[in-house]
């Protein structure tokens, strides 16, 4: 693989004593867009809050490009090129769309380059955050996230909860992005079908482990789904 992005080497880790990741290897490759699966309670947040530096890590090591970051507190990691939408939203209801926006500014992201992604936030970039729909709330967040001008974009289940026009609004956000070649998006999604669809590799995790890290194609129609998540999807 050429230009990893991020290594995992043997990542256990979890909240307090508690191991959630068993033993976790992963690489990353600049500009390969993953998909991450699994049921509730598998671990899928756990990774990405353990890349972000939000857990506690038990053993192994975890490189950005060619810097061991294992020990980085999770703003020097962002910082370092490492964005994360979290499962939570994270916005600030009393401030403005633009205000969100500009608070989260750092390097050379710039709010033309938000709004081109959002056409919606700059119609409502004088509303408050706590105005706007759950669809909004979540362009939003993302679009603060993107405005620390992160190489590695994680979204923890973007989805969840939003109404099918705004998911389809939202994957082809994630597309545009993933598009450009410049960032690395690993999405986190329940939905099977809008995961494999978004990119060609998955991982496929289970108790804390990850059981696929491969082409999604090859998981449609086999049985690892169905086994792991409970659904079978038709290749
Ligand atoms: N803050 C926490 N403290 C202790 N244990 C936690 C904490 N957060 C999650 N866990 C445990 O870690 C395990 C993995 O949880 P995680 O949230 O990573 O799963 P997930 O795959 O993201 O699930 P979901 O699809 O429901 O979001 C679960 O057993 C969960 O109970
Ligand atoms: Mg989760």
């Amino acid at each position: 693989m050429t230009d990893p992005v991020l290594t995992l080497s043997g990542v256990t880790a979890g909240y307090g004593p508690t191991h959630v990741l068993k033993g976790i290897d992963l690489t990353l490759a600049r500009g390969e867009p993953v998909s991450v699966i699994g049921r509730n309670g598998a671990g899928k947040t756990t990774l990405l809050n353990t890349i972000m530096g939000l857990t506690k890590m038990h053993g192994g090591a975890i490189t950005l490009g060619t810097r061991d970051i294992t020990a980085l507190p999770p703003f020097r990691r962002n910082a370092a090129g490492i964005g994360l939408v979290p499962q939570t939203r994270d916005i600030f209801k009393s401030l403005t769309v633009e205000e969100n926006l500009l608070a989260a500014q750092s390097g050379d992201a710039t709010l033309d380059e938000a709004y081109a992604l959002f056409p919606r936030l700059k119609e409502r970039r004088r509303n408050g955050g706590g105005q706007l729909s759950g669809g909004e709330q979540q362009m939003l967040a993302i679009a603060r996230t993107l405005m620390t001008g992160p190489d590695l974009l994680l979204l923890d289940e973007p989805l969840e909860g939003l109404a099918p026009v705004i998911c389809d609004q939202l994957m082809q956000v994630f597309d545009d992005i993933a598009a450009t070649g410049t960032r690395t998006v690993v999405l986190v999604e329940q939905h099977a079908e809008a995961a494999l669809t978004f990119a060609r590799r998955a991982l496929l995790m289970a108790g804390g482990t990850i059981v696929h890290d491969g082409p999604a194609a090859a998981l449609r129609g086999s049985d690892l789904l169905e086994r792991h998540i409970g659904v079978a999807l038709h290749s």
